[in-house]
């Protein structure tokens, strides 16, 4: 059976399932909990100087009769006393000595950095993050995300950091900024062993519409607050495979967070090169025994593709994700309807006549409308298989031979790129587009009645 432990910048644990800093890592109890029930690692609770919440603090977004799939919170650090995280981290320690126990932290002053580290230290903490993310109420107080925008400022504070500590220290992203890189590299200059990402993006959720006050509401008011869980993971990976393939910071371990709730979520993050991943949201959502069916299938995956450790299959999709100019503009997909799983919902019809390129045409057989792919129009857009709900119906198959292959960066080195704007070199022309006339309905007048 493969094996599921890692050195995480030093920093090692059973497995790579950690809880990021948030409510499930309030407390030892919780913590204890957890690992028990097969978590590798937790990221503590964010100490600091404790903060006093409000009520409510939470929003959501259902989307189509799945609850959170989107998760808002207008949540500060932990609002319990040091001197009782510390105890309970030397607590969870004493029982779990070979699992992660990471302490978050934001404080203020170099002082107060040099104070918490050697609190924390003496505690046991296996490393330290420093949260450089929440985008509310902590950022006011110039803390947070305040620092996570400002590069110089993060990596000043790294370095102070780095002056005393002497666990490993991972530097939280927060993804509330144009380029991610910025943050990331100054954090690597700064001498960090690792980064984490992503924090929580700045949002509203919804508005409540007799109040007229966003979600969560305190006392009919609201706050932007910071998004996260399902609906994040795709920005979150598209953030994480930036700081791997840039030349500065990809060497540095990361940490992936964002909207993990299941094992191939996880096997995502590691494959764009992440070391160990966090959890928050769905653990709210379902409890601590999610990680279960993440350590199950993690362990599946592993042993069908043969890999003995995470490390053998870390980052192994990033050569595969390329610029766009590097793509291959010869490669042809067509779509292909499976006539006997098709239900008849017309869903990938009307998609591709109003929303792509008029490629799918409705033959009568039996007296039911049955659509066809009318294989010259399709561009290959992906657009019907992606709507059509029955699973397989409608597959992309591949149109080209695989002789040929040229890409934009090619063809521009070439001289062999549209420059003008009625280029004979555009890639539309030639393809079909019914007359603008054609879309008026039978008897309609021009001006639609
Ligand atoms: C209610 C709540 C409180 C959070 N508190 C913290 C915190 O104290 N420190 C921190 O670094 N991140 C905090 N986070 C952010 C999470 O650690 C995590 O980065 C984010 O939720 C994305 O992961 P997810 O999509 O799995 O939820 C909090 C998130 C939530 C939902
Ligand atoms: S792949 Fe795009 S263009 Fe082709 S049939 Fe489907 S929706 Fe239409
Ligand atoms: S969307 Fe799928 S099931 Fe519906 S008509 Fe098209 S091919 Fe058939």
């Amino acid at each position: 059976m493969a094996d599921l432990s890692i050195n995480f910048a030093g920093i090692k644990a059973p497995n790579p399932f950690w809880l990021a800093s948030a409510p499930p890592t309030n407390s030892g109890y919780q913590i204890m909990k957890a690992f028990d029930a097969g978590w590798g690692g937790a990221v503590w609770k964010t100490l600091g100087v404790p903060v006093v919440n409000v009520s409510s603090r939470y929003g959501s977004i259902n989307y189509r009769g799945a609850r959170m799939a989107g998760f808002n919170n207008i949540e500060l650090i932990t609002d319990r006393p040091l001197a009782d995280n510390l105890r309970e981290i030397e607590e969870v320690k004493k029982y779990f000595p070979d699992h992660a126990v990471i302490a978050s932290l934001m404080v203020e002053s170099r002082a107060e950095w040099h104070q918490i580290i050697k609190d924390c230290e003496n505690a046991g903490a296996d490393g330290l993050e420093l949260n450089f993310g929440c985008p509310h109420g902590m950022c006011e107080r110039g803390m947070g995300s305040a620092v996570g925008q400002e590069p110089e400022v993060l990596k000043t504070i790294v370095e102070w950091v780095k002056e005393v500590a002497t666990t490993p220290v991972i530097t939280k992203l927060s993804p509330n900024i144009s380029h991610i890189v910025d943050p990331g590299r100054a954090g690597v200059i700064g001498g960090t062993d690792a980064l984490s990402l992503v924090n929580t993006f700045k949002s509203i959720v919804g508005i409540n519409l007799d109040t007229y006050a966003p979600y969560p509401e305190v006392d009919g008011a609201g706050s932007n607050g910071g998004y996260c869980g399902p609906a994040i993971k795709p920005i979150a990976l598209n953030m994480v495979r930036e700081l791997a393939q840039d030349a500065i910071t990809r060497n540095t371990p990361i940490s992936g967070i964002g909207g993990i709730e299941t094992w191939r979520d996880v096997v995502e993050y590691i494959l764009l090169g992440c070391g160990s991943v966090q959890v928050c949201t769905s653990v709210m959502h379902y409890g601590f025994g999610i990680v279960r069916e993440m350590e199950a299938g993690l362990h599946q995956f592993m042993d069908d593709k043969g890999y003995k450790t995470i490390e053998d299959f870390k980052g192994k999709a990033l050569p595969n994700v390329k610029e766009w100019k590097d793509l291959n503009l010869k490669h042809k997909v067509v779509a292909e309807i499976n006539d006997d799983k098709c239900i008849g919902c017309e869903l990938c019809y009307i998609a591709c006549e109003d929303g792509a390129h008029q490629a799918i045409g409705l033959s009568e057989v039996d007296g039911n409308r049955v659509p066809y792919i009318i294989e010259d129009n399709c561009v290959g857009c992906n657009l019907c298989s992606l709507v059509c709900p029955v699973e397989e119906c409608i597959t992309m198959v591949k149109r080209d031979d695989g002789t040929e292959h040229v890409t934009w960066a090619e063809r521009t080195a070439n001289n062999n790129i549209p420059t003008t704007f009625n280029d004979k070199l555009a890639g539309g022309i030639g393809h079909y587009v019914p007359e603008p006339s054609l879309a008026l309905k039978n008897g309609r007048s021009k001006n639609g009645r």
